[in-house]
């Protein structure tokens, strides 16, 4: 892990979100029309993805999560399982869907020199994820759009690689999930994912976060051999080196989560279950992560269409 991407430098270099912009969310006009052709199951999907269990968390995530750059998966180890596993070229192409504030685009630009792709819903993320490759020097390698992903990506093909971060069911179920990623990449070309697996000793019903179906390794493989594609190799998170990390572990994350969220419930007290629950959720995800699931980054090969 480079110092660059170490957890002081992510925490000095991320900008306060002002209360203009977290009004100003839904308010410049093309996101308006994105957000409001959004079926409803996408928007609790979006919420969900960001463990709020309402829509109406939504306009008030960006502020919530300001103290955090990557929002779930590992950066480092998407990379590094693309620099092992892929015969990197200038031309080399990499799709980020779900991209959040850019985390894993720009550490892919910067430290491979490949170009990348990054699209989400959140218009607040994506403006920080350019500003974040600006000042990392590979607006150049980087391009970021606001899209809804199950729509955007019936354009995007013959990628080398597509990165699905922490990202849940928004693309539907399993199946449909894998078989949406396949598309996006050529023969040859890479998936790559992470997602909390039951390790055998546990049940869904040890899960607190309990918004969407977990399965068992065994399970996944089978869903990787329905779906036409090869485990290259999986990555448990407890294989990365403590300091290697760029998410803020449980207790600083909660912390920063707690302190934004008691920040808001002072200006909007009539929300104060709303934001309450957030914190609630956000611990029982970190519980999850910390003590049942074990987390895990695939990369898979698509051998054949
Ligand atoms: C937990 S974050 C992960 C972000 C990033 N991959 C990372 O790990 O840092 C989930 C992301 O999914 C995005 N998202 C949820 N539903 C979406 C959709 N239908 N289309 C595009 N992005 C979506 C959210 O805005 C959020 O940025």
């Amino acid at each position: 892990m480079t110092n660059q991407f170490s957890q002081e430098t992510q925490k000095k270099h991320i900008t306060t979100e002002t209360e203009e912009k977290l009004v100003a969310l839904f308010t410049d006009e093309v996101e308006e029309k994105l957000v409001a052709s959004l079926t409803g199951e996408i928007e609790e999907k979006w919420a969900a993805s960001l463990t709020g269990e309402t829509t109406e968390l939504l306009p008030f995530l960006p502020y919530l999560l300001q103290d955090f750059w990557a929002l779930g998966c590992e950066p480092g180890i998407m990379v590094s399982l693309i620099k092992k596993h892929g015969s990197l070229t200038k031309d080399t192409k990499v799709l980020d869907l779900a991209c959040g504030k850019g985390a894993v685009s720009i550490k892919l630009a910067k430290e491979l020199g490949i170009k990348v792709k990054g699209i989400d819903l959140m218009s607040a993320f994506i403006e920080i994820a350019k500003q974040k490759a600006d000042e990392y020097g590979v607006s150049e390698l980087c391009s970021f759009a606001v899209g809804e992903i199950n729509e955007a990506i019936k354009a995007e093909r013959d990628y080398d690689f597509v990165v699905f971060g922490a990202a849940g069911n928004i693309l539907g179920t399993p199946s449909e999930m894998l078989s949406k990623l396949k598309a996006t990449v050529k023969t040859g070309g890479f998936i790559l994912f992470d997602e909390g697996y039951l390790p055998d000793n546990c049940t869904q019903d040890d899960i607190r976060y309990n918004n969407y179906e977990c399965f068992t390794k065994k399970q996944w493989f089978e869903l990787f051999e329905e779906a036409g594609l090869i485990v290259v190799e999986a990555v448990l998170d407890t294989d990365l080196a403590s300091g290697d990390t760029q998410n803020l572990d449980s207790t600083s994350g909660m912390e920063a989560i707690t302190l934004r969220a008691n920040e808001l419930i002072f200006k909007y007290p009539d929300k104060k279950e709303m934001f309450e629950g957030y914190i609630q959720s956000q611990q029982n995800e970190y519980d999850d992560v910390d003590h049942t699931l074990a987390s895990v980054t695939w990369i898979l090969q698509k051998t054949s269409a």
